[in-house]
């Protein structure tokens, strides 16, 4: 039997990451953050000393990715973050970790019955044949606000001005790359999150998947 696959795409600091964490806790399915990928090819970079926009560099860090060098903190942050949107423009950075992420949806760990899969992507070039797409958006003030409480609770210091100037760049480069840009799948479902707190977000989603998968 195929799995059934879920896939949550979204710009950055939308909540989509959070809303696919829950949703796949809730249906009982395996859980896949694609950008953690990219942010792992961009940091390798960054500690080889190099340059996350050089296509060999980057290339030969998606070739030979190990996932378990990273830590969750070292993939969170702003300046991996900026990597990953850079190593993921590249296109065969993501020919390079298109079948890993293709066999984690069809062939989910520890025999669960489905995937999350959250990104830029997933329901437009990963899977097109996901039984549930949501593209997640929210307007880049809400997003911004969103981004500084993040890192105010890490503990970071926050200069707004530089926040908002990073998630205007990650946007721009991640809508206007000439491969697999972010944008909604035609059969996706556009949820808005710009007035709508994690839970309520959630709620919706959840009644979505479930009548998806009916
Ligand atoms: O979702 P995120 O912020 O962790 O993603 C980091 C970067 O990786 C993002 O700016 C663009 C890239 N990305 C991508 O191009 N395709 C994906 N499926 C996921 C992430």
């Amino acid at each position: 039997m195929s799995s059934v696959i879920v896939a949550i795409d979204g710009s950055a600091a939308s909540g989509k990451g959070t809303l696919a964490k829950r949703l796949a806790a809730h249906f009982n399915y395996a859980y896949l953050d694609s950008g953690s990928l990219y942010r792992a090819i961009g940091v390798a970079v960054l500690r080889q000393g190099g340059d996350p926009s050089n296509e060999s560099q980057a290339v030969a860090a998606a070739r030979t990715l190990d996932i378990s060098q990273f830590t969750p903190e070292d993939l969170r942050t702003e300046a991996a973050g900026v990597a990953a949107s850079q190593v993921a423009a590249i296109p065969a950075v993501r020919a390079a970790i298109l079948q890993f992420q293709r066999d984690f949806a069809h062939k989910p760990p520890q025999g669960k019955k489905g995937v999350v899969i959250d990104g830029r992507d997933i329901g437009t070039v990963v899977c097109p044949d996901a039984q549930a797409k949501i593209f997640v958006s929210a307007s880049l003030e809400v997003r911004v606000q969103r981004r500084i409480k993040e890192l105010r609770a890490k503990g970071e210091v926050v200069i707004e001005a530089r926040v908002r100037a990073d998630l205007e760049a990650r946007d721009a480069r991640d809508s206007s790359r000439s491969v697999a840009p972010m944008k909604p799948a035609e059969d996706a479902w556009q949820l808005d999150t710009s007035t709508l707190n994690a839970d309520e977000v959630f709620d919706l989603a959840k009644k979505f998947v479930a009548g998806k998968i009916a």
